[in-house]
């Protein structure tokens, strides 16, 4: 019999070994909505400083495309902004964060992050393309949203397989197969690690919501950002065959942003990503080399 949500947290909350989140990551989540200043940052950035040197590596890689070279924060916080550093310093960490174990073969880590920095910088360049008002949470926002994804996928690794077998086999969608399976969605797993981790209302709501924008609580405009986003990336089929059935529908989001969409022209606006896939590559490839020789 399928478990009920409350025994699926207090399962969850027996788990001993979930990663904690480094204090810099906390300190930096707290000001993802507001207007930051650059000193701030530098402050927070201060707390670990070998995440400085880290920080001007990617600044410097290709993704950005700086032609000066930039040797010092300060020049980095000036030529890219506080909320591309921002994004990078919680990129970088995320990603050394959330590595499942190397010994899970059903589960391509690297694909998963492919997904979600693309639906990270999708949802950037969205709100953008949109002229949404926002702080740049969309990035962090982005990148975490399918974190429930990793907890299914490191500690209910028996229950995975299933999950694959009935999307494959039913053509059912991702979550739904989940939810048969496991009794919770990874949507579901990811707010529960969202909780523990203390997020925001704002990322919890997003990592819940992502697949439904209309049933959000609160900051139903940036869930729907990110459904948008997910979809676009879902229909790049770049995430893992196995796993990817999920029926991308965008038409709660679209009801949700419908002051910034009449006059947006979604395929225009899906055209104009085809290069992204590569340079997210790149930059994960990037990533990967500056942790290795940290
Ligand atoms: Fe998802
Ligand atoms: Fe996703």
């Amino acid at each position: 019999m399928a478990k009920t949500l409350i025994e699926i947290e207090n399962d969850f909350q027996s788990i001993d070994n979930i990663p904690t989140l480094p204090n810099i990551v906390h300190e930096l989540i707290e000001l993802i909505d507001k207007e930051v200043s650059m000193s701030r940052i530098s402050e927070i950035l201060a707390i670990d400083p070998p995440i400085t040197t880290k920080v001007l590596k990617i600044a410097n890689s290709a993704f950005y495309g700086v032609r000066q070279r930039i040797d010092t924060l300060r020049r980095a916080l000036v030529v890219l902004g506080t909320t591309e550093i921002t994004n990078i310093v919680l990129g970088a960490s995320f990603l050394k964060v959330l590595k499942v174990s190397e010994t899970m073969n059903q589960f391509d880590l690297r694909k998963f992050w492919e997904h979600s920095i693309l639906v990270a910088h999708f949802s950037k360049l969205l709100v953008k393309a949109l002229q949404m008002k926002t702080h740049g949470e969309e990035y962090t926002a982005g990148l975490i949203h399918d974190i429930g994804k990793i907890v299914i996928y490191q500690y209910y690794t028996k229950e995975l397989i299933d999950v694959m077998n009935l999307v494959c086999e039913n053509r059912v969608s991702g979550y739904l197969a989940e939810k048969t399976v496991l009794g919770a969605d990874h949507m579901y797993y990811g707010y529960l690690l969202a909780k523990k981790w203390s997020l925001p209302q704002n990322l919890q709501q997003v990592i819940l919501h992502h697949h439904k924008p209309i049933l959000a609580d609160s900051h139903k405009e940036l869930v729907a950002v990110v459904n948008i986003a997910n979809s676009i990336a879902v229909s790049m089929k770049i995430f893992p065959e196995k796993y990817s059935f999920d029926e991308p529908n965008t038409s709660q989001a679209y009801l949700i942003l419908k002051n910034y969409t009449p006059n947006f022209d979604l395929s225009a606006f899906r055209a104009t990503l085809s290069d992204e896939v590569t340079k997210v590559r790149k930059l994960i490839n990037f990533i990967q080399e500056v942790e290795e020789n940290a």
